[in-house]
């Protein structure tokens, strides 16, 4: 079954189910994956002004912080202190569920245990595409990343864990969810970073542009530094599944180099389901736990390759991905 979704035109717009495609902007979602209409909550999916949302405030509130902290200086602080990996060690299912322990406050769509969206958004994608085991895997770990919000990854604010992600060190776009914030940035007015490059260059790549500190690039941080032979596009999704102002809203482009452009589809297919998984469908865990484990134990079974790796790594999600993908 193919359903045709009209993309929204802004951010929080709702999501039509079309029987025809009624032009270039719509999104054809082939594999029978159906894209609810509403979130957890009965809302349209990504609504930022529902003045009448309890949660609305909150989201608010972590916008305004996010937007005032997340400059040049701050990016490159955190990013030097995380590339040390020398937080914890665990297993790829010991971290989904400490993920569980996380609340992400940024997001107006989910209200349930993480691990459940972790397995959501994987299960739906191993249902369209059950043979492509690496973006199943990227599903998995896309947000494990969030353990930055607990006492053992350093305990960091929300608005430096989740959030949507953006570039710094040059303009920040109108599209960024609740840009007025902004202006309370140190880089807002800084002239060598509000320019439209700032201080990158025409289609330099998006690996040398500085993301806004977060879950997304603390795990791409984590998958380079051990070497991962994941495929580009699955870093790429890692990296950017936050970054709507680029996958939504089609900004940031001109940084973009030719590697990106093709990552960039495969971004678009995982988005849907990392958004649209989202909803009152539950996921039965202890289910779906044996595929998951399978993958993991066929690794974990090798001890000498495991002890050699940790003793020089000491954060070993990424062995597992590197010896799935050698
Ligand atoms: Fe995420
Ligand atoms: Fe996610």
């Amino acid at each position: 079954m193919t359903i045709l979704i009209q993309q929204p035109d802004h951010l929080g717009a709702e999501v039509d189910a079309k029987t025809e495609p009624l032009n270039e902007r719509e999104l054809v979602l082939d594999g029978g994956f159906l894209i609810p209409q509403t979130n957890s909550f009965g809302q349209i999916f990504r609504t930022y002004n529902d003045a009448e949302s309890a949660r609305h405030e909150g989201v608010e509130n972590f916008y305004r912080k996010n937007h005032t902290y997340q400059s040049l200086d701050f990016v490159k602080k955190m990013r030097q202190e995380y590339a040390k990996l020398n937080k914890v060690e665990m297993s790829i299912w010991e971290c989904c569920e400490l993920l569980n322990e996380v609340v992400d406050e940024s997001d107006p769509d989910l209200d349930e245990p993480q691990i459940e969206h972790l397995l959501q958004t994987a299960e739906a994608i191993r249902k369209d595409y059950p043979d492509e085991d690496w973006l199943h895997l990227t599903g998995l770990i896309h947000d494990l990343g969030k353990v930055l919000n607990l006492p053992t990854f350093g305990g960091l604010p929300q608005w430096a864990v989740v959030g949507d992600t953006f570039p710094v060190g040059c303009r920040f776009d109108e599209s960024i969810v609740h840009h007025k914030y902004f202006k309370e940035n140190p880089d807002y007015n800084n002239s060598s970073y509000n320019t439209k490059h700032g201080i990158y260059s025409e289609k330099c790549g998006l690996d040398n542009v500085m993301m806004s500190w977060g879950h997304d690039d603390y795990m791409y941080l984590v998958a380079k530094e051990n070497n991962t032979t994941l495929p580009s596009a699955a870093l790429f999704i890692i990296r950017y599944h936050s970054f709507y102002a680029l996958h939504r809203e089609g900004a940031y482009k001109h940084l973009m180099n030719d590697e990106d452009v093709e990552n960039l589809k495969w971004l678009h297919i995982f988005n849907k389901y990392d958004l649209y998984s989202k909803s009152k469908t539950r996921i039965d865990v202890e289910k779906v736990k044996p595929y998951y484990l399978s993958l993991i134990e066929k690794v974990t079974t090798l001890e000498t390759f495991v002890s050699s790796f940790v003793a020089v790594e000491k954060f070993f999600i990424l062995f597992i991905l590197r010896k799935i993908f050698f």
